[in-house]
């Protein structure tokens, strides 16, 4: 039997993009399907083609940047389906790509409130209904590419991605104990509308008088013709089940990105041997390594 049959998935950002995939995958396992999103009208499409599809799903109007709304969410989710079992934090945002001047307060501050305080008050407000029932469950938080490789011209986005890779690893280990386990989905290019995220962007975000010019950042064109030439959500969704099978800390959907990965990680550890060689360290370098976790 499925080990996800009859259980409850809570899906941030989930009326379309990879949460839907996520959603759909998740829901051909038997699972219930709650999903949250600040698209209304999207979210009415997306409750007809689960429901088409023989999924039980509620659906959410909500915006992740608010606690109220994800406490909301995790009563409804109870009172609809009796318990939760799976968080994915899905919902993210990308502002258009530029230099760091060209960046202004009012981009990171949205790409923060979204794509990390999103995450940060969903695994706040549901982690305590899935640990409540004692039967365990999963957190999936979709983090990135840009959350094993800063990418240039995005240091808004990337700073969020690498926090989410960051607290997965923390949260990993914290809830073991719980049989909760922990994932960071870390996808390449997917075709969806990411570089159209500004259509949902909340009225307190907005800056009417921005005015991008792509030349500034010479990646921008570039990242949208990879983005509607990446893979499909819906293969997401179904390799989401096989890492979860796998119990997969990392999931990677993109073998490609393997070497640059690799290249990050021969960076780092050159520079380690660079400090142990380094007289000024000689003396705290016999000292045994500090733990975490
Ligand atoms: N598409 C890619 O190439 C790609 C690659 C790596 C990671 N990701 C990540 O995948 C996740 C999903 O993105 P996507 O590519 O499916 O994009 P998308 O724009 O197709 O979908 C994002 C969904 O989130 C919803 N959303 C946006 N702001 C919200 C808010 N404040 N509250 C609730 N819902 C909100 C949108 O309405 C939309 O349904 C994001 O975290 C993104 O950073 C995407």
């Amino acid at each position: 039997m499925s080990n996800y049959k009859g259980k409850t998935a809570v899906i941030s950002g989930g009326a379309e993009g990879i949460g839907f995939g996520i959603a759909q995958a998740m829901g051909l396992q038997g699972m219930n399907i709650v999903l949250g999103d600040i698209d209304e009208a999207q979210l009415v499409k997306s409750k007809t083609k689960l429901l088409d599809q023989g999924i039980s799903v509620h659906t959410v109007k909500m915006d992740v940047t608010d606690p109220d709304q994800w406490r909301s969410m995790g009563e409804q989710a109870i009172e609809r389906f009796g318990k939760v079992h799976m968080l994915v934090n899905n919902a993210g945002v990308a502002s258009a790509p530029g230099p760091i001047e060209a960046t202004n307060h009012k981009d990171w501050n949205w790409v923060i409130d979204v794509n990390l305080k999103g995450v940060i008050y969903g695994a706040e407000v549901i982690v305590p209904l899935i640990k409540s029932h004692g039967e365990g469950g999963w957190l999936i938080n979709v983090a990135s590419m840009a959350g094993m490789i800063g990418v240039p011209y995005a240091g808004a986005y990337t700073a969020t991605k690498v926090a989410v890779v960051g607290m997965s690893e923390s949260w990993h280990v914290e809830l073991a104990k719980h049989n909760i386990h922990v994932s960071a989905l870390c996808p390449a290019f997917v075709k969806t509308r990411i570089h159209l995220s500004h259509r949902n962007r909340q009225q307190e975000h907005r800056d009417e008088n921005r005015v991008v010019d792509p030349s500034a950042a010479p990646k921008h064109n570039a990242a949208q013709e990879l983005v509607e030439n990446g893979i499909p959500p819906e293969l997401v969704g179904q390799r989401v089940v096989e890492a979860l099978n796998a119990k997969e800390l990392y999931i990677f959907t993109h073998p490609s990105e393997r070497e640059a990965v690799q290249q990050r990680s021969k960076a780092i550890d050159d520079a380690f041997a660079r400090a142990q060689e380094s007289p000024l360290l000689a003396d705290i370098n016999d000292k045994s390594p500090t733990t975490f976790g």
